[in-house]
């Protein structure tokens, strides 16, 4: 086979074969295809697209072009979820225990956050002690012993993505369904969950804009989903404003902490109630509403938090701060944003506030970066709320106070005040089973 013929034949729009996606990923994994041409191929299929059936194809041979996680030793339907990525979504530590309280086993690899947008394990390792790097033996025998276990995804996990995706992010080639589909899939396969949830994010800040589109990738996924056998839902929320009130990694395992003790902003203890029904139903735990039942419960009686507490113990976490999240950001200097005009607050971009607490040094620019784990931002104001001039509209939370005044800057740019009420976007767009 030659990858000249397989880029010929997709720039003229026609599907590629099972045998030639899957010698296309052998050669990206071991490395024997350059990257000029596998470029090539990558933009044609923005501009030509796949079918279903090579995107299927494509994705189970990246799913097992490395370790395939086996979750055969572990009882129960084991539950996963994935969220496209977004602002202020720390919501894997707050279903993650509702779901193993309510007795659906969560084995589960989490990535970390790469510029505006922040990621689990940056959360977890704002907690003093948290290990997200065990050996497969611990992971698995933490599932089976409590049920949950929350770690950075294998270094050797669906390895032919890994050099795709660096590769799209240098030529153009991030922004096509399948490509995304393809990507998030194989690694999601390869982790091993028999049922996973999709959190499809859409808005300003996430990778689809408008709900239309991010249904398309919902389905495409969903679909890859069930080819591969296993149990699929996918709930599509709005990624247009921060979910929650608090940014940054100590903070949000703060706002996390509070859900759990049945505190907490009505945005995320939605969603996150949402897509936890979805996990428990997807783990046979009932009807949608009856797990949503459950769900409330977990939160009520304590046993969610206390399972949060027990996850962190096991992995090496000092649970006690759980107590006093507090303390995972307070050492900060805190700087209030004031509200530059009166009226209503019509417009706050995800992407925006995101840029702003990577700036105050709650992400990274550059993979090699160094988190502070007290850095961030609170929102007192979001989109929807009347402000008056001068009133407080956010905290920044940093130890780098040169960083402030740009921070700040780039808080209000992304801040649209007006002299109406916005009109009211829904949370959750649209479910797909
Ligand atoms: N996340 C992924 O893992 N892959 C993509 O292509 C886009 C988002």
């Amino acid at each position: 086979m030659r990858m000249i013929d397989l880029i010929e034949k997709k720039k003229a729009g026609k599907a590629l074969s099972e045998e030639e996606l899957r010698w296309l990923i052998a050669g990206v994994t071991d490395g024997s295809l350059p990257d000029y041409q596998l470029s090539a191929f990558l933009m044609a299929v923005i501009f030509r697209g796949m079918t279903h059936q090579e995107t299927a194809w494509m994705t189970d041979a990246m799913a097992k072009s490395g370790d395939q996680v086996d979750l055969s030793s572990i009882d129960g339907i084991k539950v996963d979820k994935h969220s496209t990525g977004g602002v202020g979504d720390k919501t894997t530590l707050i279903l993650a225990p509702i779901a193993a309280a309510c007795g659906a086993p969560v084995a589960k690899m989490s990535g970390r956050g790469l510029g505006h947008t922040g990621g689990t394990v940056d959360k977890l390792e704002a907690i003093p002690g948290y290990q997200t790097s065990l050996d497969r033996e611990t992971f698995l025998e933490n599932v089976r012993r409590h049920g949950i276990c929350v770690v950075g995804q294998s270094g050797n996990l669906a390895p032919a993505d890994k050099k795709l995706y660096a590769l799209r992010d240098v030529t153009g080639t991030v922004d096509s369904i399948p490509l995304i589909a393809a990507s998030i899939m194989s690694k999601k396969i390869a982790a091993g969950a028999d049922g996973i949830v999709l959190d499809v994010k859409c808005g300003s800040g996430a990778f689809m804009k408008t709900p239309e589109d991010a249904a398309t990738l919902a389905r495409e996924m969903v679909e890859i989903g069930w080819a591969c056998g296993r149990k699929m839902a996918a709930v599509i929320t709005n990624m247009d404003i921060p979910l929650g009130n608090f940014v940054g990694n100590g903070l949000e395992v703060a706002e996390a902490v509070a859900v759990l003790r049945g505190q907490g902003p009505e945005d995320l203890k939605e969603v996150c109630l949402t897509l936890v029904s979805q996990m428990l139903t997807l783990a046979g735990k009932g009807t949608e509403e009856e797990c949503r039942i459950l769900a409330e419960k977990a939160i009520a009686d304590g046993s969610a938090f206390q399972k949060l507490k027990e996850m962190v113990k096991a992995q090496g976490g000092d649970d006690s701060v759980l107590e006093h999240p507090e303390c995972l950001y307070e050492k900060a200097k805190v700087f209030a944003v004031k509200a530059p005009a009166g009226g209503w607050v019509q417009k706050m971009d995800a992407e925006g506030i995101g840029r702003a607490s990577m700036l105050l040094g709650a992400g990274r620019e550059t993979k090699e970066d160094l988190i502070d784990p007290a850095a961030g931002i609170v929102l007192l104001k979001k989109t929807g709320q009347p402000v008056r001039e001068g009133e407080t509209l956010a905290k920044l939370y940093t130890n780098r106070p040169d960083r402030v005044k740009a921070a700040e800057k780039t808080l209000l740019e992304s801040c649209i005040i007006g002299e109406k009420a916005p009109e009211k976007l829904p949370l959750v767009f649209d479910l797909i089973r």
